[in-house]
């Protein structure tokens, strides 16, 4: 059987944690995708994990496809300087408040580096992170929040030495008050602080924008950088991100997925005196064979230029929210307590009653009917993300397959 020869040769039969589908008797294996669809070895599906939100045209988008195209005829890799990396870079500038900027290949080389060059700024090593953010699986980032208020950096993998993990405080998403009281013990050895200005890797957890501005407030009072991870929220919710939409200008901004078009991307940048301190013009090193690599800036142009046409937005945003109205409404005639959450062209349902504010709150909803409903949809053709803690995206290409959508989630909760 596929699966099996599969882990014969990958751990656990796949290549990242995510696409297991432990729920499931094997993950799905996908052939193709067009738009809103992915063709699996289930069946057609409509897609609302969609790369982990690195698609946001619908997949298969001719503007990329051809955008892509064109370059490789004129060869794919030539480690230097071209005219189309600049042209991405000003793009970038254009709609962020980010002067300068250095393009690498994920979402976790560009926290990685952000992390690091915040280090080297203000000479400092300890960088406060918060329960429930996810930036990616390197060292410094991969720590998570035990019990209590806050917490000494736990490790969440095997590998991580203490003495680095040490160096990562946690505090509590989207509580002020526990938040400063963390960082005013660190005082002046606190380097950094870097979240998810949405939390999208825990479910969707909208952010208290008082305790966004506390974060900003308290990081510039104690002469340390803050860093917005806008890997998801990156011109996922407007060309401007989650900072131009809460109106917080933080010192370094990380983005990847949506702006690579499906290709591998991540960018770091940030204030121009901070940026200058990355290698060649300054100290913090960061080098790549594969920096802006020539497909992924391609793939990334043509997105932007889509994107700043508009219909992008209002289309996956719509999309999300009639899912996001309709799910509720189903929910509750089927006689479950459902929260849904939704922004721009995520969202999320979770299993509760009440609210979902924080982490906690996701920690509380009921997981196994959110797996029993992913495995009832898969059934009516809907690939859900495949765990209340992460989150469903829509795209340019959804608002057609919303009624599908929903007739499929009224014969999902009647089963439930
Ligand atoms: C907020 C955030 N930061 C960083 C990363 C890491 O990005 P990548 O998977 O491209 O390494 C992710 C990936 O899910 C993410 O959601």
């Amino acid at each position: 059987m596929f699966f099996e020869r599969a882990k014969a040769v990958f751990p656990g039969g796949v290549n990242s944690p995510a696409r297991a589908l432990k729920h499931l008797p094997a993950p799905l294996v996908a052939k193709s995708a067009s738009g809103p669809y992915l063709h699996t070895d289930r069946g057609r599906l409509v897609d609302y994990c969609l790369a982990f939100g690195a698609v946001i045209l619908g997949h298969n988008h001719p503007a990329v496809r051809e955008a892509v195209a064109r370059q490789l005829e004129r060869g794919w890799i030539y480690a230097l300087l071209t005219e189309e990396e600049l042209e991405f870079g000003e793009g970038i500038k254009r709609h962020t408040s980010i002067d300068k900027l250095r393009i690498v290949n994920s979402g976790t080389e560009a926290t990685m580096n952000a992390v690091r060059l915040a280090r080297g700024y203000t000479k400092r090593d300890v960088i406060i992170k918060f329960d429930g953010n996810f930036h990616g699986s390197h060292d410094y980032v991969l720590i998570k929040a035990g019990s209590g208020a806050a917490t000494w950096g736990i490790p969440t993998s095997a590998g991580i030495p203490q003495e680095v993990a040490k160096l990562t405080a946690v505090a509590p998403y989207n509580d002020t008050n526990a938040f400063l009281k963390v960082a005013r013990d660190l005082g002046e050895r606190l380097a950094a602080v870097i979240l998810e200005p949405i939390a999208a890797n825990f479910g969707l957890i909208p952010p208290d924008v008082e305790f966004l501005k506390a974060v900003r407030e308290e990081t510039s009072r104690l002469g340390a950088l803050l860093i917005f991870d806008e890997v998801v929220t990156g011109f996922r919710v407007g060309l401007g991100g989650a900072q131009s939409l809460y109106g917080i200008k933080p010192d370094l901004i990380t983005f990847g997925k949506v702006i690579g078009g499906g290709f591998p991307i991540g960018i770091f940048g940030g204030r121009g005196e901070i940026m200058d301190m990355v290698a060649p013009s300054g100290p913090v090193y960061n080098a790549g064979t594969y920096n802006a690599h020539p497909v992924s800036i391609a793939a990334g142009l043509a997105v932007l230029r889509e994107l700043e046409k508009g219909y992008v937005y209002t289309s996956a945003d719509q999309a999300a929210r009639k899912l996001a109205e309709g799910i509720g409404d189903i929910a509750e005639r089927a006689g479950f307590d459902v929260v849904v959450k939704q922004i721009s062209s995520m969202f999320q349902i979770y299993f509760k009653r009440g609210d979902v504010k924080t982490p906690q709150d996701v920690r509380e909803s009921d997981e196994k009917l959110y797996l029993k409903l992913h495995e009832k949809l898969l059934k009516y053709g809907v690939y859900l993300a495949p765990s209340q803690y992460e989150t469903n995206f829509t795209s340019a290409s959804h608002p057609e397959v919303v009624e599908e959508t929903l007739a499929a989630f009224e014969k999902a909760f009647r089963e439930l």
